[in-house]
Parts: C-alpha cells; structure tokens; sequence
C-alpha cells in the first residue's frame, strides 16, 4: 500500500461491521434453536473462518450481500468435522471454539495460519483442563494445533491472570455445557460482547464488577442482531482526522461499548476535540455516531484498568501520540507482545523509521512529540492493525510511506483503503 501525505479529511461515513461481535453472531446463532438473521456482519477474513468452521460442523449459513442467515441447530446441534478446522490468523475463532468443542461428543483438531500458531494458548488449555478437558498441544508447546477430545465438564471458579476477552469466552461456551455456576474473575473487565449477545439469546449471565457468572440454560434461540460499526477500524479515521489540520469527519453508527470505547476517553483526555451523538442501544450494545475535528492533542498516561479497553487501538494512539506535545507513556500493556505480531516493537521500529521519537519499555512504550515524520518503507510484520496504524502515520507524514505486506488489512478492514481514498484531500 502506497500513502502519500494529504491536506485534510472530510467525510460522513460508516465502518465495516464490529469484528467481535460479528464472530460471536455466527457462533452463538449456531448454538442457538431457529434463525439467526446478521445485518452488518463484518465480511473480512477472520470473521469468514468462523463462518467456515461452523460450516464444517454441519451449520448452513447463507451470505446474501450484506445479511448473513445462520440456521442453528441448538446446543447439542454440532456434528463432528471431516478435517481439521481451520482458523486462518483468527485468535478470537481459535480460543472461542475451544471452549465450545471440549464439551462436544466427538474430537477434533483446531489448527491456523504461523501466526496463530505461534499465539500462547496455555492460558485456555489451563482453564479448560480444570474444568475437565481433554486438550492437547500437539506440538507440547502450549500452542496450535490443539487436539480436543469431547469430555463431560464441570463447573470451576476460575481466577484469571490476564484480562482476555478470548479467555473469559472460552470458559463461557464451555460453562453451557456444565451442571452448575461458573464463575470468571479477571484482573480488570474486558470486552463484554459473548455476555451481552448470550443473554439476548435467553442465556443467564450476570456481572459484577469484574466477576461474571454464568449459569447454564437449557436452550438458547436465534434472534436478529446488527451489528454495529467497529471502534478498532474507527479509530484509525478518528486518529487520522485528529493529526491532519481542517479536517472533520463524522462515523455513524459505530459500538461504543463501555469495554471497548477507551480510545475515546484517552484521546479525550489529549485533549481531542470528539463528539458522540444520536447514542442508542441496539441488541444489548450501545452504539453512536462519532464526530471528530483535528485537534492539538496533549499527551498522557495510558496505564491500569484503561488498557483491556482499548488493547487493539494502541498502535494508533502511538500514531496519534507522536502529534501530541510533550510525552505519552503507556503502560501495563504487556499483552500487546503477544497479539498478531509483538505489536511494542513493530510500532517502534516502525515508527522509529519515519523519525518518530518513541522507546519500547517492558510493558508498553514512551513516544514523545515528533510531528514531521517522513514517509519511508514500513513492514506491517502481516498485522492488520499495525498495516493501517502505519497508513496513518503516513497521511500526516512528509512525502510517502509504502507498507509491505498490506493485505493483511482483509482480516478486519478490507475497504481501508477505498475509504481513506474517498475521504482524503490531496
Ligand atoms: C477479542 C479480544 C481481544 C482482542 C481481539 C478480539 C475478542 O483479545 O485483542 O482482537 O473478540 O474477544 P484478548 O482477549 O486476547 O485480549
């Protein structure tokens, strides 16, 4: 992909589909009785392997432009696949269908791309196990492929050490399967989608602060979703406008859930000038249009509890950071190495590239004002997230920026491009 720096973006646009919640609107409509109607299903690469893997378990799904129709077969529904399932480089199909497997009356293989199988899954395995799995490494490395033997499961009361949205999920899916409450405790909430889309499907689950227990229901039953637009793929619009001067945008209809919306209330805090407007709550999420002005943004301290909501924006808030006078330090954000790529030293190195001032710390980094950047050759290491952090960078940078590897961007956000190209003034 080719950036060249722009004047300025004006626009009034929507985002493709949010990819977390697409994921779990094919998943839990397969387990659920009836029909699963999806409008606004995210049709990038990752979302289209759960589609495949429940298609090899014997669910039909229709795609008819942009409605996707899941038949379900109800929680004992699932048939035994014919090969392995494969997961592409989709971490959320992979540890999700974990959880959903270990209690099936039959075996399979879960298996991916080399990034997914590079991707540490001890942190299901361990869990899963408690509760009664037969889940193995076949390499005995804690990673893909997994082996996973149906089993009868119980219920546990599980202490979490990272705050993972795919773990908490996993044990959820396998806690339908069990006799009696499961509860999760996590460090700090991560995104609480599979909670929300499961009791809309007639599941019990409830919150506390960071405790979920979930109570095991007899049946669940379709029922129509929309899902809303993306806040991880809005962000990268939402930093862009915010670094290239007399620019102004507005994004409808994007999820502004209280787990995932930590961009906004970090970017606020820089001091950027974002407005949510005509908020409503659609199937249990809240969703809103976003409108955003370029801004002098200040910087900040992004650390603790924050951090689980709004993991997958931090590249770009690196991006937006380097705009920011003064220093932004982020931290407690060891997690970030373990994501598609090692995502702390793909933004620096990258970054550091185009004359960014930025450190890679243990957890984290620090990125002090360095507005001229200059565009140059940048890797997207074949992360999605860090290809199009880097195309941001590149629209306020001087002369252009080429990412490799670009077209790993289809795995979230396959209109990028198009849409930056559509909104970008020269
Ligand atoms: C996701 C959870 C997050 C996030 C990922 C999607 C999900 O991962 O980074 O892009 O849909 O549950 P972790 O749960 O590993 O933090």
């Amino acid at each position: 992909m080719i950036i060249n720096s722009i004047k300025n973006i004006k626009g009034n646009v929507c985002v493709p589909g949010d990819k977390s919640i697409s994921h779990r609107a094919i998943m839990l409509g397969a387990l659920s009785k009836g029909i699963t109607n999806i409008k606004g299903f995210l049709m990038g690469e990752d979302c289209l392997s759960t589609i495949s893997c429940f298609r090899e378990m014997g669910i039909t799904i229709d795609i008819d432009d942009s409605l996707v129709t899941v038949h379900g077969k109800g929680l004992h529904g699932l048939k035994k696949p014919n090969k392995e399932l494969y997961v592409g480089n989709s971490g959320t199909t992979l540890r999700l269908l974990s959880g959903l497997l270990a209690p099936q009356e039959f075996d399979c293989i879960l298996t991916g791309d080399d990034s997914i199988k590079s991707r540490p899954m001890r942190r299901i395995i361990e869990p899963l196990t408690k509760m009664g799995a037969n889940i193995v490494s076949i390499g005995n490395n804690d990673k893909a492929p997994l082996k996973i033997t149906g089993s009868n499961l119980h219920n546990i009361t599980y202490e979490s050490l990272v705050s993972s949205a795919q773990v908490k999920s996993c044990i959820i899916l396998a806690s339908l399967y069990t006799e009696n409450e499961t509860k999760i405790i996590e460090p700090a909430l991560s995104r609480n989608h599979t909670e929300l889309m499961l009791n809309y499907f007639g599941g019990n689950i409830t919150i506390h602060d960071s405790t979920i227990i979930s109570t095991p229901v007899a049946e669940l039953y379709g029922k129509d979703i929309i899902v809303p637009g993306d806040i991880s793929s809005a962000a990268f619009l939402i930093v862009a406008c915010l670094i290239t001067k007399n620019s102004e945008l507005l994004i409808r209809d994007v999820g502004i859930n209280p787990t995932r919306d930590g961009i906004i209330r970090v970017l606020k805090s820089m001091n950027a000038n974002i407005s949510l407007l005509n908020e409503k709550v659609i199937n249990g999420e809240l969703v809103a249009d976003i409108k955003v002005k370029s801004s002098n943004l200040k910087g900040t301290i992004i650390d603790k509890d924050i951090i689980p909501t709004l993991i997958d924006e931090i590249p770009v808030i690196a991006v937006a950071a380097c705009f920011a006078e003064g220093k932004t330090i982020i931290k407690d954000a060891a997690e970030l190495k373990v994501k598609e790529s090692n995502r702390i030293e793909a933004m620096v190195t990258e970054l550091s590239k185009m004359n960014a001032d930025i450190l890679a710390t243990e957890d984290g980094m620090i990125i002090s004002h360095s507005p001229q950047l200059t565009g140059t050759t940048v890797n997207s290491y074949n992360d999605h997230r860090v290809a199009m952090s880097l195309a941001v960078a590149g629209l306020a940078a001087q002369g252009t920026t080429e990412i490799l590897d670009s077209s790993c961007i289809d795995i979230s956000f396959p209109s990028f491009y198009d849409l930056l190209k559509n909104i970008s003034n020269l």
